[in-house]
Order: C-alpha cells, then structure tokens, then sequence
C-alpha cells in the first residue's frame, strides 16, 4: 500500500518494519553477550521511534534536563534512565537526583563534589558512576572522536582512582565512549584491552558493579540499502575480547545511532539545476536545516532518485539555505534530473531530525512512519 502519493513538501520517512528488525538484532546479541542497552535518545527523539525501541526493554541514556524529562514523559522508568553530559548544570544535576534516576556519569572531581553532596542532601537513590577518558584513538571524524587526552570528555584515570580510593562506596563503576561512527571493530576490541588494564589497576577491594562502554558502533552510509543492519554481534564480540563475563558480568551499553540511521531518509524536491553546462548542481528544498551531519563533519549519505534511467550523471546536491557549506557533496551519480524530481538522502534516521536548525527560520518538516515494506513511490507535486 502507498503510503503517501502526493509531494506536499519534504519530509522525513522511517521505515518502522526495518527499525523492528535493527532493535531485534541488537537486542539478541546483547541477551547472548550479556550486554544491557541504553538508547542514546540524542540520536533521534521522535516519539514513534523511541516507544518501540522502550518497549523491547531498552533504557535510555540522557546527556541534558531535557532528555531525561522527556524519557520520562514517554515512560521509561527512572532507573531505566543513564544521565551522561559533559557540563551538566546544578540544576540538571538537582533535577536527576531528585527523580532518583539509575546512574549520574560524572565527567571530573568537581562534578563529583557537587554530585555528592546534593545526592546526600536529597538522600536520592541514584548511583554514581566515573566517566574516564582513556586516551585512545579511533579511526572516525575528529569532531566525533572523544576519547583522547585533548577531548573535553570523562576525567584521567588517575582522578577517576584518586575519587575510588576516598569514596569506594559512593561509586558504582566506570563509564568509556570514545568515538561514534566507528566500523572498524578492532577499535572496540582495542577499548577491551584498555579497559581491562584499568579496572585491573584499581584500588585493591574495590568492587566494580557497573561498566558502561558507551555507544559508537557504525553504519554503512555507503551502501545503506545493502547493510542495513549494523553488526551489533561484532561490536560486542569485539568489547569482549578482554572483559569476558568471568571479569565483568554485565556491561552496559549506550547505542544511538546504529539503532536508527538506517530505518529514516530525507526526501526532498529538485528545485532548480544551476551550472548546468559546468557543474550540475540540483538545489533541493531540504538541506542542512534538516540534515546537517554533511555541513559539519563533510559526512557523504547517498543519494538517490525516483526514477529508473540507465544513463547517469554526476550531481552536486545542495541545500536552499544560505550558506555554501549546506551542500550533500559533489559528483552523485544520478539520472538527469529536472525540477521536480524526488530525491531521497540516505541513513537520516540518527542525527537528522534531532539536529535540526530553525536558520533562515525554515519550518521543521514532518515525518512519516511507514510500517509496510512495500517500496513506496512518489509522485511529484500537482502545482
Ligand atoms: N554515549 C555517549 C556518552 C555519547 O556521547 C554518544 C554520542 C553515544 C553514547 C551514542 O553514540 P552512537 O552510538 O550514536 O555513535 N552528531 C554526530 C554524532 C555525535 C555523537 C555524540 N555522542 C553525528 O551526526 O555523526
């Protein structure tokens, strides 16, 4: 069944059934790894998407007031709730405490401080965990790289056993996340190792009752329809090479975007074809408003039309925004386009719609939920 048959304007399309298919494919490995999952809501918060993901059980994994707020206004219970973010504010901090949410991970001593006290205060129940920035390196885009001594993240692993040596009872265990956008699964394994030379340098009798090894697995952005599902049973064969159960029982894991990437598309209009003759450049009527991972980190989605031509040329797709960095990138091979023509961006299902931009004051565009597999086709706008 179609969906949708008349183009009103762009719009976000997640394809619900393959959602279903990416949240049981990661939820079997964690049952065989013992993993316990997170959802980082930062990757998409849009309601449809982040109730199917609660009802498999999943927790969430906050970084601001408004996350976890939000969490709990769709239902998660406050102990379901991980509270990350890497200046969290009094207030935040007084807000989580209160609601008695699962674990704080708190980023440097002073944080613990304040943690502390006001945990004491309002005797909350929440536990307190230490994020450690492990210095290593991971092969992703810098500006989503965390884990090295230069990134503002977690606390040295000197802090973290300076704090477990004062108050190894206040603190439940430690929490990594490196990077995002990682494929290379020997990066994880990497993470295992470093990992598990640090706990096994803590302070003698001190228990470890949570690890949490954050989030950061990948996904093809290059062949999308391909390798829709990311390889959940790698990433966390990979994370326990050096911390099988005999060390740690459970680890606890914060996945964002290789739960959702896949499942949602970005479908624009062609407006106009500028520069025909020396660079064919199809300016569409979504851009970086709507998706700004390639404005900011140069990211490459693919692209494609609705229609089927043998003949391609290669396209620069572009935003209407005023700006020369809202562009999809140059040299898409496509078929001729012309004004009019529906064009679909790739893997937008995390980090698209919850990084939207109101500049220009562009209106935020709708989404669609699609339950049916049918390939939906669309036909274009009645002026
Ligand atoms: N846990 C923590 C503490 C994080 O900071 C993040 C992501 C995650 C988990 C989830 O990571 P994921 O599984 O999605 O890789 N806007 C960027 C990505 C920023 C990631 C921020 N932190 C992008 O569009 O590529």
């Amino acid at each position: 069944m179609e969906s949708r048959t008349i183009y009103n304007g762009p719009y976000y399309r997640y394809d619900m059934n393959l959602l279903d298919r990416t949240i049981e494919t990661c939820t079997s490995a964690a049952q065989k790894h013992n993993c316990r999952l997170f959802y980082a809501i930062k990757a998409n918060n849009e309601s449809p998407i982040t109730t199917r993901i609660r009802k498999q059980g999943i927790g969430v994994d906050c970084v601001t007031h408004g996350e976890i707020n939000y969490a709990l206004r769709q239902g998660w219970n406050t102990s379901e709730i991980v509270f990350a973010g890497s200046g969290k504010t009094i207030r935040e901090i007084d807000y989580a405490l209160r609601n008695n949410i699962g674990v704080i991970h708190c980023e440097c001593p002073e944080e613990f401080e304040i943690i502390q006290s006001l945990k004491t205060s309002l005797e909350s129940d929440t536990s307190i965990a230490l994020r450690i920035n492990p210095d290593v390196k991971v092969d992703t885009h810098e500006k989503i790289s965390t884990g090295e001594k230069h990134h503002k993240f977690g606390m040295s692993v000197n802090e973290a056993k300076a704090l477990i040596t004062n108050f190894p009872t206040e603190i439940v265990g430690l929490h990594f996340h490196v990077g995002s956008q990682i494929t290379d699964l020997s990066y994880f394994e990497d993470l295992s190792l470093t990992v598990r030379g640090i706990i096994e340098k803590l302070p003698t009798g001190y228990e470890l009752s949570y690890l949490n090894l954050g989030g950061g697995l990948g996904i093809d952005y290059t062949n999308p329809l391909r390798n829709s599902i990311a390889d959940f049973e790698g990433w966390m064969r990979a994370l326990r090479t050096y911390l099988p159960e005999s060390v740690i029982d459970t680890i606890f894991l914060e996945p964002g975007r290789s739960i959702v990437a896949q499942c949602g598309q970005l479908v624009g209009e062609v407006q106009y074809i500028k520069h025909r003759k020396t660079n064919p450049t199809a300016i569409l009527d979504v851009g970086m408003t709507e998706l700004m991972r390639p404005a900011l980190y140069e990211a490459r989605h693919k692209v494609t039309a609705n229609k089927d031509e043998l003949i391609e040329q290669r396209y620069t797709i572009s935003g209407p925004t005023c700006e020369s960095s809202d562009t999809f990138g140059a040299g898409h091979s496509l078929p001729e386009l012309e004004r009019g023509d529906l064009i679909t961006i790739h893997s937008a299902g995390a980090y698209g719609s919850s990084m939207r931009l109101n500049y220009n004051l562009r209106e935020s565009i709708p989404s669609e939920y699609i339950e049916s597999q049918v390939k939906t086709y669309l036909k274009r706008k009645v002026a």
